[in-house]
């Protein structure tokens, strides 16, 4: 069904580099997250304190009443159980074909018969598209392909909670909109709780429930997507609309000359809010709203054109016209 996370006062270092300080934020059961940041803000690093393989300096990450920061091995160890993850780089064996890499959790932490195994290996690659592939090695497919069979693997021991890192880095424009259609897809299927780590920013417009992003040593912001899509605060407003105006520069921050050169620009206006992703059959999702109910509870206007069934297609032409 999918459960909260409840990361409170998180704080992560290494050595004397501070990662991200005082990270607080709910992820609802059952929704789709995803966290942004430019790169090296530690989005990787924040998902791999979700599960406990790094320990934070100090706060807590509360999931079905367990501080997985600050408890015994063991516990960690039934709380991982709730956990599917998609590293980065798909990391998957290399000289194991896909069946048998993405049977190997289920080799390794059940007891359940080979046939048992080969039912669920083939539902779940059948799920992400990869049926016909078993016996492919991960040299012979493509970066596409790789990663559905990471998120197959991902699948195999039903997760309550989906970490997902980069799943579109490297992908052309067409496998990214494919992969945010199963996610979507995923989602209403399994009700599993998702957090995606992405630099896409259409993805980050049409795909998720909730958007956090990280800048700068902390959690700039986190919420409904409707309200940092329709946001002023002006790191959010630069990096969802992918603006070189603002105050993230290439070196991550701006010094107070270049700032002072554009204080008197014009910030662009902001692209309408696009439709959310629906699901292929057009049964919405649980955690799906209407959309602009977050606009409208909030007292926020939406910019011109928003919620309209070509403002997809807007939001895409001013990504492209950057
Ligand atoms: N195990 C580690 N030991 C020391 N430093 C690390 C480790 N993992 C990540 N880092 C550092 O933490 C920072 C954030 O990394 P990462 O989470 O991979 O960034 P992102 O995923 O946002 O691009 C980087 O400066 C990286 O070098
Ligand atoms: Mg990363």
């Amino acid at each position: 069904m999918g459960v909260e996370i409840k990361i409170e006062h998180l704080t992560k270092s290494f050595g004397k580099q501070l990662i991200w300080n005082d990270v607080t934020l709910t992820m609802p059961a059952g929704e789709i997250c995803v966290m942004l940041g430019p790169s090296g803000t530690g989005k990787s690093v924040m998902l791999k304190t979700l599960i406990g393989l790094l320990k934070p300096d100090r706060g807590s990450v509360i999931i079905e009443g367990t501080d997985i920061a600050n408890c015994s091995e063991k516990d960690l160890y039934e709380i991982r159980k709730l956990f599917g993850v998609l590293f980065q780089d798909g990391a998957m064996f290399g000289s194991m074909n896909l069946f048998d890499n993405v049977a190997f959790p289920l080799r390794e932490h059940t007891k359940k018969s080979e046939s048992e195994i080969k039912r669920i290996v083939l539902e779940k690659m059948d799920l992400v598209g990869l049926i016909g592939a078993e016996y492919k090695l991960p040299g012979e497919i493509s970066g596409g392909m790789r990663k559905r069979a990471g998120l197959a693997r991902a699948l195999v021991l039903d997760p309550e909670i989906l970490l997902i890192d980069e799943p579109d880095s490297g992908l052309d424009p067409v496998r990214t909109s494919f992969i945010n259609q199963l996610f979507v897809d995923l989602n209403a299927q399994i009700n599993a709780t998702f957090m995606i780590v992405t630099h896409d920013i259409h993805s980050v417009r049409v795909v998720p429930d909730q958007i956090g992003l990280l800048y700068h040593k902390h959690l700039a912001m986190f919420g409904p997507r409707e309200m940092l899509l329709s946001s002023d605060e002006p790191v959010v407003r630069q990096f969802l609309n992918a603006q070189t105006v603002g105050p993230i520069g290439m070196s991550e921050e701006k010094d107070a000359t270049e700032l002072e050169a554009e204080k008197d620009m014009d910030l662009p206006p902001l692209p309408p809010i696009p439709l959310q992703l629906e699901t292929s059959n057009g049964i919405p999702r649980k955690s799906q709203r209407p959309p602009g109910e977050w606009c409208r509870l909030n007292g926020v206007t939406p910019p011109p054109g928003s919620f309209r069934a070509d403002s997809i297609l807007s939001a895409s032409a001013a990504k492209s016209s950057d």
